[in-house]
């Protein structure tokens, strides 16, 4: 699992740089702009390159879903799914959190450029928002579909210094995910070392600059530096001895990047583009988001290709039984009570005669809805070696195998079936029984669930609320047993609330609007009592702190309050929420994967 905790590492984009972002044009030019093909790190698979240079700041590709994964067991005997570890973000350092209430409960999986891009810690070059809740425009009391989509998109990706034509695309991972595979990346720097180096080269040179030492002394020094016996990472980040001044001047990156770039005639050959597809809202009322072209595609031409990380047994995606246990105040998970799969299947491909399940995790093809008389996509394995498929796995790997192989295997070209024009919705055909199983749902939906929710009027998502409602007052814990809030919402208060808790005279120093980031999820709070003071609200509030103790703050202003989501309360976890999974086509499924009688 990767961390965003460290991203700020990663240089912040200044609030000119944003103002950029939001006037660039993603207008697509003739030529394809965006890339994904073999990884210019040695072993690392995949990544994505831009194929024209780019600036601090400039948005790249479209923006990604976030789908989140809720208390999963990934074991299937002693054996463990890493693979999808591999693929998912740590769930509340990219504002999932609040989807469980264990620890380390959700992880998150952005299928898009967030799940592809790589890390090199000596050149990073692209950061990225977090993403932000997004129903699609379903909502729950009025469309089947809800609950089957993710809630949470928007994840935009930028440029956070500038990258030449034919640049890969590299991000922050947290330093842990190198340290704690060593037998894959050996002892490689970390961003820390690369600093360290940069200081240490700097201190070199003014050393050797001050002594009159000749050039074979100077040489001589640099080599006992870097030839330390024991291999630091810091060691192994400095530059050769003629490359120093390059590396004072520009940054150790900079002596890098001409290794990290794929010329376009090798993107062309060896990868897929990413920009004939973009998001919009689809033309299925039930569907939420869509995928439509961006150029004209002729008839037989490749859209785009996905590598498909696998999961070997369907039930490593279950979603289990979980309680509201009042004396611990906690919810306990009963992973021996299956409730249903997680909502991650429905972006997942498999078979009736397979326990494998194949998730993509390139950009845009998510959102291809289905449609069997409007399909005007196909699928076709992906050539032997491109896009890391390797078709040995598809004759020789049966699916018992496939646990203990922790990198990409399997990969999909997506083909126009005709000619599509620009701006046309893409469909496919996800398959006879994924159709069924949708009709039959809708039918339950319009004869009872929807009915269900049509009682329950109070329910409303937490952002909906906190949009609507971001000036109004907040109730007392007494108000509130006369007149409740939704049983969806819980109230929390901002971390920095608890600066009121030491003097409540100091508020008027402290800033009566605090920002809620996308992850901030806040404390456990209760409104005791609200005031007016100086023409505006303010609040005494029960407040639970991080390490359990309970504190009173009073004068607390109303920004530092707002609602949640409780935690298995979204729309994802309603019982009767569509699941279903994507069909690999009859003709396509391996014989070696075939367990299921
Ligand atoms: C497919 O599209 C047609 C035409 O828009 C529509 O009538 C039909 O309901 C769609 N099928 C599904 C399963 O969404
Ligand atoms: C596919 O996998 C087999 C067995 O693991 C290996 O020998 C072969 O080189 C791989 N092929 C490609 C194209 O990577």
């Amino acid at each position: 699992m990767k961390s965003m905790f460290l991203l700020l590492l990663c240089p912040a984009l200044s609030q000119e740089q944003l103002q950029h972002e939001f006037e660039f044009q993603t207008s697509p030019t003739k030529l394809c702009s965006l890339y994904i093909a073999p990884s210019t790190i040695p072993n690392a698979g995949l990544g994505i390159f831009t194929a024209f240079p780019l600036e601090t700041g400039d948005r790249i590709g479209n923006h990604d879903l976030m789908i989140p994964i809720v208390d999963a067991d990934l074991s299937i005997g002693d054996k463990t799914a890493w693979m999808i570890d591999d693929y998912t973000w740590d769930g509340s350092s990219t504002g999932l959190g609040r989807e469980s209430r264990r620890e380390y409960g959700v992880t998150g999986f952005g299928p898009g450029l967030d799940g592809a891009i790589n890390c090199n810690l000596a050149l990073l070059n692209v950061d990225r928002q977090l993403p932000e809740w997004d129903d699609a425009g379903l909502h729950r009391s009025r469309n089947p579909g809800a609950g089957a989509v993710a809630q949470y998109s928007g994840s935009k990706t930028f440029a956070s210094s500038a990258i030449p034509a034919g640049g890969e695309l590299f991000k922050f991972y947290g330093d842990n995910w190198f340290e704690s595979r060593p037998e894959t990346f050996g002892n490689i720097p970390l961003s820390s070392d690369y600093v360290r180096a940069d200081q240490l080269l700097r201190r070199f040179y003014y050393l050797q600059s001050a002594a009159t030492f000749s050039e074979n002394i100077k040489r001589s020094l640099y080599d006992l530096v870097t030839s330390f016996p024991f291999q630091g990472r810091t060691v192994i980040a400095l530059p050769k001895y003629h490359e120093i001044v390059q590396a004072i001047v520009n940054g150790i990156g900079s002596l890098k990047q001409p290794d990290a770039i794929r010329s376009i005639r090798e993107l062309e050959s060896t990868g897929r583009c990413l920009d004939n597809i973009q998001p919009g809202s689809s033309s299925l009322p039930e569907a939420g988001r869509g995928a439509f072209a961006t150029r004209p595609l002729t008839a037989g031409k490749v859209i785009t290709g996905s590598p498909f990380f696998h999961i070997p047994y369907d039930s490593m995606l279950f979603l289990y039984k979980n309680e509201w246990n009042e004396g611990e105040n906690e919810f306990d998970v009963d992973m021996s009570v299956v409730r249903g799969y997680q909502l991650l299947l429905n972006y997942c491909w498999g078979h009736k005669a397979s326990t494998v399940l194949l998730c993509p995790y390139s950009a845009g093809v998510n959102l291809i809805n289905h449609n069997q008389s409007q399909a005007n996509v196909a699928v076709r394995w992906a050539p032997n070696g491109q896009l890391s498929h390797n078709s040995t796995w598809l004759l020789e790997t049966p699916v018992n195998e496939m646990t203990s192989e922790y990198s990409t295997k399997i990969a999909m070209d997506f083909t126009a079936l005709r000619d599509i024009e620009a701006g046309e919705e893409l469909f496919l055909d996800y398959g006879d029984e994924w159709e069924k199983a949708w009709i039959d749902h809708v039918h339950s939906w319009t004869q009872f669930f929807g009915k269900l929710e049509g009682i329950r009027p109070l329910y409303q998502a937490a952002s909906t609320y906190n949009n609507e409602n971001s000036k109004s007052a907040i109730l007392t814990e007494d108000e509130q047993d006369i007149d409740p809030y939704p049983a969806n919402l819980e109230l929390r208060c901002h971390k920095q609330a608890m600066k009121f808790v030491k003097d409540e005279t100091l508020a008027t120093c402290i800033n009566p609007s605090v920002l809620w980031q996308p992850a901030e999820d806040g404390l456990e709070c209760d409104v005791l009592e609200r005031k007016e003071r100086g023409g505006s609200l303010v609040y005494t509030i029960r407040l639970v702190s991080n390490d359990g103790s309970i504190h009173i703050a009073k004068g607390v202003p109303r920004s530092y309050l707002a609602f949640f989501d409780r935690p298995y309360s979204t729309d994802m976890h309603l019982p009767w929420a569509f699941r279903h999974e994507i069909a690999i086509p009859d003709d396509m499924i391996p014989d070696v994967w075939k367990n299921v009688k």
